[in-house]
């Protein structure tokens, strides 16, 4: 999920993602009889990998929450895959594919962020065509969830009307994300100074149009009851919004968002990215 740079990613600005827990699992089965999957996500991963066979997810990450969660399951599918039926692809290989079927399934409008943090894990700047791994941290993170639904591509379509409209205006936000981002890098491990910057960021985000009255609200309740900093995080219009919290305070800034009618995820980075679990 973005820390920071979203929409502006769309527009060759760097982008800071981080891959979170909880994890999502995946098992993939040789079968003869295949059953076409539910998802156009799993169908294409079978597709570009060559293969038929049976999948078995289990994820607590919500879909459609702007959390990366289609991602996330793509990246864990195509892995599975791979082990299955020794295929031998790599890392690399395997964050490649993931970010063409993204794209595919979302018409085109997708950026290759969160299939790389999900295959590598921990923290990620995107800049252009480049990824860069930056040190991991442990950041305490509450994930609130309006449980507003939004689309994606809505969003960056929205973006993309402004920024024709009133170039004057929405040029130099984009330019101001790409500034924020550039700065944090620099302080990943000082929360207090990380989260200004996550707050700046989700006021260039509302500025942009992507703001929601219930993210607002549980953006500003996270920062009341304590947290550094909070943010949307995604597309937004709905979806989720992120509170760098202290450590002490993680459950009583979930409580307060959860008493917004939201749902909060208490989390943290997850450094290891996609991996085999077992051989079952
Ligand atoms: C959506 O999670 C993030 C956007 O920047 C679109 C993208 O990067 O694909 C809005």
């Amino acid at each position: 999920m973005f820390l920071f740079g979203e929409h502006a990613v769309v527009y060759g600005k760097p982008g800071i993602a981080m891959a979170i827990k909880p994890r999502v699992f995946v098992t993939v089965r040789k079968t003869k009889h295949p059953q076409r999957a539910k998802s156009p996500y799993i169908d294409g991963c079978f597709e570009s990998m060559g293969v038929m066979g049976s999948v078995y997810i289990n994820s607590q990450i919500p879909s459609s929450s702007g959390l990366g969660s289609s991602a996330a399951v793509t990246i864990a599918t195509l892995s599975a895959i791979n082990d299955e039926f020794s295929l031998h692809k790599t890392r690399e290989d395997i964050a490649n594919m993931a970010f063409e079927i993204e794209k595919k399934v979302q018409k085109g409008r997708a950026s290759p962020t969160d299939t790389t943090v999900s295959m590598y894990g921990g923290i990620v700047l995107i800049s252009g065509g480049s990824r860069r791994r930056l040190p991991p941290q442990n950041l305490h993170l509450v994930i609130g969830d309006s449980l507003v639904s939004h689309s994606t591509a809505k969003m960056v379509e929205l973006v993309g009307e402004q920024k024709k409209k009133h170039p004057d205006i929405v040029d130099p936000i984009l330019n101001a994300i790409e500034g924020v981002s550039m700065s944090a890098i620099h302080h990943l491990n000082n929360p207090k100074e990380l989260g200004r910057y996550m707050d700046m960021n989700h006021a260039l985000l509302e500025a942009l149009g992507v703001g929601h009255p219930q993210l607002s609200k549980i953006v500003l309740v996270a920062r009341s009851e304590g947290a550094f900093g909070a943010k949307i995080t995604g597309a937004g219009g709905g979806g989720c919004m992120v509170a760098l919290c202290p450590k002490h305070l993680k459950q009583r800034i979930a409580n307060a968002i959860e008493a917004c009618d939201a749902r909060a995820i208490v989390t943290g980075i997850d450094i290891e990215g996609a991996r085999k679990e077992k051989n079952v």
